[in-house]
């Protein structure tokens, strides 16, 4: 499709929002027939029992200690000294790095991701991620000129699909400059699968095999690190990042959308394990200039807000102990789902832990929509069904793949 006013500038862009258009769908149906006749499985925020978002009532106390300048006044480009120590601090967690780890605020992990596409690849290029992807992975590098170019997943042993990377990884590399890759883990979404220790050594392995001139860059996607589980296990992968060699820019997204539940004040950053200084002085700069250029600065009072929780002690307990209840709920609700999947005898994509798990299936798009009808929402994705165990209550998520499976082997 052309426009008539404004420029195509090689972007498809669809009719509409998938998957804002479905939950509008349901919240349509929710008003219309009655809450108790729906089951919306396709929101990406964590929901109580009752359907409210989840919130984190300490962080609300001390968003509403704020004070005016914290609001009103902008921030430093590259974020406030507080706010880059504060996300060092949660990102890494007790992880001592080996390099100078730089910082550059962004509108939530997604402008981490922009910021990241913007500066680490170049126009024309690919850049490569999992077959299974959050759609706007496609959006961010369609609309900076880029291709996302996918490898499998999964091998047939349902294992990190090493093979199929390292294809994909000397295939791109022998027809351009240099490559930048996004993994999103832990708690990937859509299948909720968390790279292990030995996928990251097998990984940077076949990185290590490219000449040393090829620009490449390796950037894990940690939108979901503070509901995958215990702190300290779910980011041993820092350390195998902190040792790659010096032609690999090692690169974290972060988030506190979900850390805090904080999703509409837009607060997350790009960081650099920077090897060498000057690594780490260009990465400020280019990621800086990307900034000014797109969103200017970010939201001020979320960082103070993050810096603030990160800062006190007490304060930080009690987020922490708020934040592992609802991470205990959606433990649950993900192994309630796991077990109703077995009970139904429908396959499961690698599930670890997240707010998604995914049913691989034969027409997606149409078993969606035959769910849809019977009041059941599910996002339809190209090789599967992906549920949102965060939206729905544990015995829901216990009966839905049954459902699901009902409609699956109808169709
Ligand atoms: C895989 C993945 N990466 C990054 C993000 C970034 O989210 P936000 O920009 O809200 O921090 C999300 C949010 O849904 C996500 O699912």
């Amino acid at each position: 499709m052309s426009y008539k006013w404004a420029r195509q500038n090689g972007r498809t862009i669809p009719a509409e929002d998938k998957i804002f258009a479905l939950s509008g769908r349901a919240k349509a149906m929710m008003e219309k027939e009655g809450k108790e006749k729906v089951i919306n499985a396709t929101i990406g925020t964590l929901l109580d029992d009752s359907g409210n978002i989840a919130i984190i009532s300490s962080v609300m106390d001390a968003a509403a200690a704020l004070k005016p300048t914290d609001i009103c006044e902008y921030a430093p480009i590259g974020g406030t000294p507080d706010f880059k120590a504060t996300v060092k601090k949660a990102a890494l967690g007790s992880y001592e790095t080996g390099s100078g780890v730089e910082v550059v605020a962004s509108p939530g992990g997604t402008g981490a991701l922009r910021n990241a596409v913007a500066n680490y690849s170049a126009e024309g290029e690919k850049v490569l991620t999992s077959d299974w992807f959050w759609g706007p992975y496609k959006t961010i590098t369609g609309e900076l000129g880029r291709q996302l170019a996918t490898f499998p997943l999964f091998d047939e042993n349902m294992g990190f699909n090493i093979d199929g990377f390292e294809e994909q990884v000397n295939e791109i590399c022998a027809r351009q400059e240099g490559l930048l890759i996004m993994l999103n883990t832990p708690a990937h979404n859509p299948t909720g699968y968390s790279m292990t220790d030995g996928d990251w050594d097998k990984v940077i392995e076949v990185l290590k095999k490219q000449p040393s001139h090829k620009k490449l860059a390796l950037l894990a996607d940690t939108a979901y690190i503070d509901f995958a589980g215990d702190s300290e296990k779910y980011r041993t992968f820092v350390r195998k990042m902190d040792s790659m060699p010096e032609n690999i820019v090692p690169l974290i997204a972060y988030s506190f959308s979900k850390t805090l539940t904080i999703y509409g004040l837009r607060v997350g950053a790009l960081i650099c394990l920077a090897k060498t200084p000057e690594m780490g002085e260009e990465f400020l700069k280019v990621c800086q200039f990307s900034s000014r250029g797109t969103w200017s600065n970010c939201v001020k009072a979320g960082q103070v807000l993050a810096s603030n929780i990160y800062k006190d002690e007490t304060l930080f307990a009690k987020v922490e102990a708020e934040r592992k209840k609802f991470r205990d709920i959606l433990a649950a609700r993900g192994r309630a789902f796991s077990c109703g999947v077995e009970e139904a005898g429908l396959p499961l994509m690698p599930y670890d832990s997240g707010f998604f798990a995914c049913i691989p299936c034969d027409d997606p798009a149409g078993v969606s929509a035959r769910l849809e009808k019977k009041g059941v929402f599910v996002v339809p994705l190209a090789m599967g069904l992906r549920v949102s165990v965060a939206s729905v209550p544990e015995d829901v998520c216990r009966k839905l793949p049954g459902i699901i499976a009902d409609e699956i082997r109808q169709g």
